[in-house]
């Protein structure tokens, strides 16, 4: 039984139809958007590749890099993590029992701000290298604002700070909804893990009794942190035109002086 040439051919082409469709079909995939971590917890950044039946685990590698950087790196069916960067050393792990089903997600530990970035996953078979890039966004929630009175010279000042990533939204309303944030300095500093610290300072002069609203949003967790502050300044003398001073301070200012004095003797 002969096979015509005509039958042939037809195998010949949907031979090479398969094979051209198969190497269309290999690709890594990754999600599309943008994914979220919040710092100090772990996070898993989904890669994935297709796998026909004799897929052989000792034949590939797969590389996780952020930009250049080496973050995780596996062959010959083990990690190989010489060239991994020392940041990412023991916080990263594949799925390594689903690899073999086309799993080459990354799981990062402890994740710090410096982690955020453009993670390039890269999966070589012997169809050559495929890499997809997803971005990693990290976040922390503000902690509970804290509070620090001092009275200067017949006003009031308030120090507010909390801290968190990314940069906020700061604003400050009276109780009518007036926005009264540019009668207030707001500076925000980074810490060495990259967390802002937000300080907020409200200085009110003349004897107060007012109520603030402070409204800090962080858009990406979606946190709103909504505080009403009264402020409150005891009664106030003026001394001159223009000048006053509040007694109380004026009283203790005047006993300091006088510790210090007699301590030195
Ligand atoms: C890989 O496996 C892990 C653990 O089962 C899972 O969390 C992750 O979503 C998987 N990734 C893909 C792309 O299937
Ligand atoms: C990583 O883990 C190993 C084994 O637990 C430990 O000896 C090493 O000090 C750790 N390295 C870092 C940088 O944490
Ligand atoms: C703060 O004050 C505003 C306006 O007086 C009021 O509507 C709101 O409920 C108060 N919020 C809190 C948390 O007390
Ligand atoms: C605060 O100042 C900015 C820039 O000077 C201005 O664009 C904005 O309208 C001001 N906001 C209010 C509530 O006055
Ligand atoms: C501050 O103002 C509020 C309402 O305007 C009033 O109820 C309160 O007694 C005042 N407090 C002082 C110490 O003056």
């Amino acid at each position: 039984m002969a096979m015509n040439w005509k039958s042939c051919l037809t195998f010949v082409v949907s031979f090479l139809l398969f094979k051209v469709s198969h190497f269309a079909e290999f690709a890594t995939t990754v999600p599309s958007e943008t994914q979220l971590a919040i710092q100090g917890q772990n996070t898993v950044l989904d890669c994935s590749f297709p796998v026909d039946k004799q897929w052989d685990r000792t034949c590939c590698q797969i590389e996780w890099k952020l930009d250049k950087e080496v973050v995780h790196s596996f062959y010959y069916g083990q990690d190989h993590l010489n060239d991994q960067s020392s940041r990412y050393v023991n916080r990263t792990s594949l799925y390594h029992s689903d690899i073999e089903k086309g799993n080459a997600s990354l799981r990062l530990e402890h994740t710090t701000v410096g982690d955020e970035g453009n993670y390039i996953c890269t999966v070589h078979t012997e169809m050559g290298p495929k890499r997809k890039s997803v971005y990693l966004k990290l976040a922390a929630f503000y902690s509970e604002p804290r509070l620090k009175f001092s009275t200067s010279a017949c006003g009031v000042e308030l120090l507010l700070t909390t801290k968190g990533y990314p940069r906020p939204s700061v604003q400050w309303l009276t109780v009518s909804g007036e926005d009264v944030t540019n009668d207030t300095v707001t500076h925000l500093s980074q810490d060495a893990q990259g967390l802002y610290t937000v300080s907020s300072t409200v200085t009110l002069q003349g004897a107060v009794n007012k109520t603030l609203m402070f409204v800090l949003k962080n858009k990406d967790l979606g946190q709103e942190i909504r505080r009403n502050i009264t402020l409150l300044s005891g009664n106030c003398v003026e001394v001159s035109p223009g000048v006053c001073q509040e007694i109380w301070w004026l009283v203790i200012t005047i006993l300091a002086v006088m510790l210090k004095y007699c301590s030195c003797i």
